[in-house]
């Protein structure tokens, strides 16, 4: 008899406007500061996950993304497909008649639609989207509060990804993670102009991991005590503030000190991490000329870690911002979408 079990789901990239950026617990990854991000919509940069289960599947646990196989093996994958079988035991456990899906291989297909290694949030998406697939695949009714509790353990910003719109991170205080959850501050539609232009400078993978990076900053950086203690918790409520009353001149002047402020504690790193280049330099000149001209704040600036500019700006601005980003690199192909368009950079063009 063929028992197969599949469930299907997408999951969107998030770009964060307060970063996070240390781990009190590396193994729950526990932010050492909350965190906020605008989640991109799906039509431009998402990942879809398929989960399936069979008592045939005699091969283990699989996971396949963009067509290639990837090792399930590493601690963060595990605690996902732990913690999810364990919620979905304890369906079993109440009501007979399930069948055992906790007990049988998962095998999980991903794809983006988008290069994955272009350098961008891709690991956000893509744990966001593991989890809600399986989740759904087990009929777990767990909410997405619940649901970022696990994502997060495969990637801290993953987390954000289980919610549409203007997301938080809180950091919670609590040792084993319980209230480190994310949580919506405002839908997509409360403030539905808002747009984001990516630029990809550099489509090669980071050469410090997020992972690696964070340890060294927390160990060595003396402006980082002060970022997580007094500079984030004072923006989170400002961000929140600006979200909620649709400010944009805040929104953006808070994203942009708050992506300098993260850049800065990397540099104040030993040995330092650089994941601005000089292009990543040009990109940030052009939106000071392009607020200057404006006489006002129009574009905001943000960067993870890497060299790649996630411009935010307001739909009525699109020929301001987004047209003269186009007009300085000419028509490059891109993501084209509801929340702007990403276009490829590259030196020679700035
Ligand atoms: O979730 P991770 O471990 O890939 O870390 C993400 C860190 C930043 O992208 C730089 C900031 C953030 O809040 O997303």
């Amino acid at each position: 008899m063929s028992e197969l079990y599949r469930a299907s789901t997408t999951a969107p990239v998030n770009i964060a406007v307060i970063k996070y950026w240390g781990k009190r617990d590396p193994k729950l990854n526990l932010p050492t500061n909350s965190s906020l991000s605008v989640t991109l919509s799906q039509s431009d940069l998402r990942t879809h996950t398929t989960a399936s289960c069979s008592p045939n599947n005699k091969s283990g646990d699989s996971l396949i993304l963009n067509g290639e196989s990837q090792d399930v093996s590493g601690a963060r994958t595990q605690a996902c497909f732990r913690e999810l079988r364990a919620l979905r035991k304890e369906l079993e456990d109440s009501k007979s008649d399930l069948p055992k899906l906790s007990t049988f291989p998962l095998k999980i297909v991903s794809e983006n639609n988008f290069p994955t290694a272009a350098g961008l949030a891709s690991s956000a998406a893509g744990f966001a989207a593991l989890v809600r697939a399986i989740a759904n695949l087990y009929e777990l009714p767990s909410s997405p509060t619940d649901l970022s509790k696990i994502a997060r353990q495969g990637s801290g910003s993953a987390c954000r990804s289980l919610f549409g719109g203007y997301v938080g991170w809180e950091q919670g205080s609590k040792d084993d993670g319980s209230d480190s959850v994310a949580f919506q501050v405002a839908p997509a539609s409360h403030w539905p102009n808002m747009r984001a232009v990516i630029l990809v400078v550099s489509a090669a993978k980071k050469d410090v991991s997020s992972t690696s990076g964070m340890q060294t900053t927390v160990a060595t950086s003396s402006l980082f005590a002060s970022r997580a203690s007094e500079t984030v918790p004072k923006r989170m409520q400002e961000m929140q503030k600006a979200i909620q009353d649709k400010d944009f001149e805040a929104f953006g002047k808070i994203s942009m000190m708050d992506s300098n402020s993260f850049h800065a504690t990397c540099l104040d790193t030993y040995p330092p991490i650089f994941y601005l280049n000089d292009v990543s330099r040009a990109a940030i000149k052009i939106v000071e000329s392009i607020n200057a001209s404006a006489g006002k704040i129009i574009a905001a600036y943000t960067f993870d870690a890497g060299p790649n500019a996630v411009v935010y700006y307001l739909e009525e601005n699109e020929k301001d911002v987004a047209g003269v980003f186009k007009a300085v690199l000419g028509e490059k192909e891109g993501w084209a979408g509801e929340r702007g368009q990403a276009v490829e950079a590259n030196s020679a063009a700035l």
